[in-house]
């Protein structure tokens, strides 16, 4: 957030903001470089688990206690009550109940700190997603023009996960196995120094295996991530667009594109296996090797009774133990680069500030003392710096009145509504309702004062009442079947066979385009906005459905603004003043009869359109409105 917002409605960006955020977005889209900086700025998330981080390691001290002295009981056994004759019951039966109790505790501390441990792992994720969520909702239409959504699905999915390891795999191994070799070592030392020296000879000979193997076993981890990432993110898109796919009979060559990733994959996925295949089996064979050693050296060495045998068993127990953690550690290499790498993906993410701005301090709209005067002051505006779409757009409806906007594809008329809605700020000049600057209100105020219609529906999953209300609770059924009711589309709704409570497949799949539209604005009316903006409809109502709709909606523009986008001129014929765009200028603007009179380029619509206008003199008034109500679904107050 820049500067605060000063009475004037101004407020102050450019200066005050420390970082383009066009810049940032584009940061975004760069290759993500693991870095252990991007992990630690994730560490506050640990913070309130810092007890059960404790409890852990305590837990895993136990546990590895429990581990280290069970070859040691065993060695107690063997050399004395088993060797030199001595045939000591008693003894035997305290080792093995001691050796019970040992294990007991060991698996109780082991299943203890993993539970402890996942518990947090996860909590730590859940809130990292939820913050994730939250952060992506906010963005500016911008951040959505420009980013792929199958990236925020693999962030907010399976990169918090591969973070959640670095909470989990990681730090107990780094605890457990680390600890784990120090004892060993240390237990080894206290049974016999020289054995215990020769043993430490293998320590260098595994860190320069690991060395080697670390670089191949970390690229081949990477690679084998990010290609299925790929494939994530190429399966989100193409189900999103599964009906052009279909339409344009693109099944072949997606399936191509699918299968090239696919192979990527079993490739990366291959190699990665062969490295760690190759990785353990040269760990497992040099453990071996050592255990031969030692039963060479320590066997001469009880031979020459230089050592007891007890001594020796629990030397070859230990070597086994010695290499198990220095394995576990060194694949964790993998672990901890790729958590690097997600965490400096979600970093990226948290990175992007919205362009669109909240007010740092907004005095709250009293959404019922609203009048609905809007005004456009001078306004300009870029979608991309340098290629501006809209030229000093200056305007003003008041209260109640209706505007049609009209012009060519592409001259602005849409840009204009995501200006007023806030999807974009303006690059010059100011947008008011009631002479206050639409950048002093709280966006969540500002949504329940505009509401907009758009072309294309989006409903959510849930059942239509869901859809109708917009999860808000406030909204009680009366009003949903009022709401539905008022724009002619009860009907329709009760003939479905579970009424309201019908159920909504992802986007609406289930209902026609029309039968959509429908429900979108029944939204939009018990939603019940100050001021209305419909941008472009009709095209998925029959004229039948369409009259009932706009019986409906002029009752419910009644006292409102309403602003409506047409390329059907006989839509907005009544309006109270049309504007004419043309390439981001308004070129023209007056009645629907001045403007015939004026003879430019409404003039000229208006002639193009002769065929379609002539029957509409016999229709009384034929406002079409119809499409999506979209009164920014995301933003549901609670
Ligand atoms: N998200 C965007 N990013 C970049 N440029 C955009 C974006 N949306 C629209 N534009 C550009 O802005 C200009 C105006 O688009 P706009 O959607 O406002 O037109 P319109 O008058 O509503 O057209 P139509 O009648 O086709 O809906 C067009 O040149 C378009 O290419
Ligand atoms: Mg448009």
């Amino acid at each position: 957030m820049s500067g605060p917002a000063d009475s004037s409605g101004q407020t102050r960006r450019g200066a005050a903001q420390p970082a383009n955020p066009a810049d940032v977005t584009e940061r975004y889209a760069q290759r993500p470089q693991g870095s252990f900086k991007a992990l630690l700025r994730l560490l506050p998330y640990a913070k309130p688990f810092r007890m059960q981080f404790l409890i852990v390691f305590v837990l895993v001290v136990v546990f590895n206690l429990s581990n280290v002295y069970q070859p040691y009981l065993v060695k107690v056994a063997i050399d004395r009550d088993l060797s030199n004759g001595a045939h000591n019951y008693t003894g035997l039966l305290h080792i093995s109940l001691l050796y019970v109790g040992l294990v007991l505790v060991g698996v109780l501390a082991s299943f203890a700190q993993i539970m402890v441990l996942q518990y947090s792992g996860q909590s730590i994720i859940r809130q990292i997603r939820l913050d994730l969520f939250r952060h992506i909702e906010r963005q500016s239409m911008k951040f959505f023009d420009e980013t792929a959504i199958g990236r925020l699905v693999t962030n907010v999915s399976s990169d918090t996960e591969t973070v959640s390891q670095f909470f989990t795999q990681f730090f107990l191994s780094m605890v457990r196995d680390g600890l784990s070799v120090l004892m060993t070592i240390v237990a080894m030392f206290e049974l016999d120094w020289r054995i215990a020296s020769y043993a430490m000879v293998l320590i260098p000979i595994l860190f320069g295996i690991s060395m080697a193997f670390r670089k191949h076993l970390r690229q081949a981890y990477q690679v084998t991530r990010t290609r299925l990432s790929s494939i994530v993110a190429f399966l989100a898109e193409n189900l999103a667009g599964i009906r052009i796919t279909q339409i344009f009979h693109q099944e072949r060559r997606q399936a191509r594109a699918f299968e090239v990733l696919n192979s990527a994959h079993r490739q990366a996925n291959v190699w990665n296996y062969q490295v760690s295949v190759l990785f353990n089996r040269t760990f497992e064979l040099l453990g071996n090797l050592a255990v031969a050693a030692v039963v060479w050296v320590g066997g001469s060495a009880v031979l020459r009774h230089a050592i007891l045998f007890g001594t020796l068993y629990a030397f070859i127990t230990y070597i086994r133990q010695f290499f198990q953690p220095i394995n576990a550690l060194t694949q964790q290499w993998n672990t901890l680069q790729a958590s690097m790498v997600s965490a400096d993906r979600i970093g990226r993410v948290f990175m992007v500030e919205p362009i669109v701005e909240e007010p740092i301090q907004a005095d709250p709209v009293v959404v019922d003392d609203v009048a609905g005067l809007v005004e456009f002051r001078d306004v300009s505006f870029a979608y991309q710096t340098g290629r501006p779409v809209l030229h000093h757009i200056d305007f003003r409806v008041e209260p109640g009145q209706l505007v049609g906007v009209v012009g060519a594809t592409g001259a602005g008329k849409s840009s204009i509504m995501s200006l007023l809605t806030r999807f974009y700020d303006p690059t010059e000049g100011q947008i008011c309702i009631d002479g206050r600057d639409i950048r002093t209100m709280a966006q969540r105020d500002l949504h329940r004062v505009v509401g907009l219609v758009q072309q294309d529906v989006y409903l959510f999953s849930g059942t239509i009442a869901d859809n109708i209300r917009l999860f808000r609770s406030d909204i009680s059924d009366e009003t949903v079947v009022a709401s539905a009711k008022a724009v002619g589309a009860h009907e329709m709704i009760s003939r479905l066979p579970r009424g309201y409570d019908t159920p909504l497949y992802g986007k609406g799949a289930n209902l026609s385009m029309g039968e959509r539209q429908l429900i979108a604005f029944a939204r939009v009316v018990a939603l019940n906005p100050k001021i209305l903006i419909l941008d472009e409809a009709t095209a998925s109502l029959d004229s039948q459905t369409e009259e009932l709709v706009n019986i409906g909606l002029q009752a419910v523009s009644q006292n409102r603004t309403t602003l409506v986008i047409a390329h059907r001129l006989a839509t907005i014929r009544h309006a109270d003043v049309i504007l004419v765009l043309e390439r981001g200028r308004i070129v023209e603007r007056g009645t629907h009869e001045e403007l015939l009179a004026l003879g430019g380029l409404y003039a000229e619509l208006h002639r193009k359109s002769g065929i379609e206008a002539a029957p509409e003199e016999n229709r009384p008034h034929q406002e079409t409105y119809a499409s999506s109500v979209l009164v920014h679904p995301t933003r549901v107050p609670e």
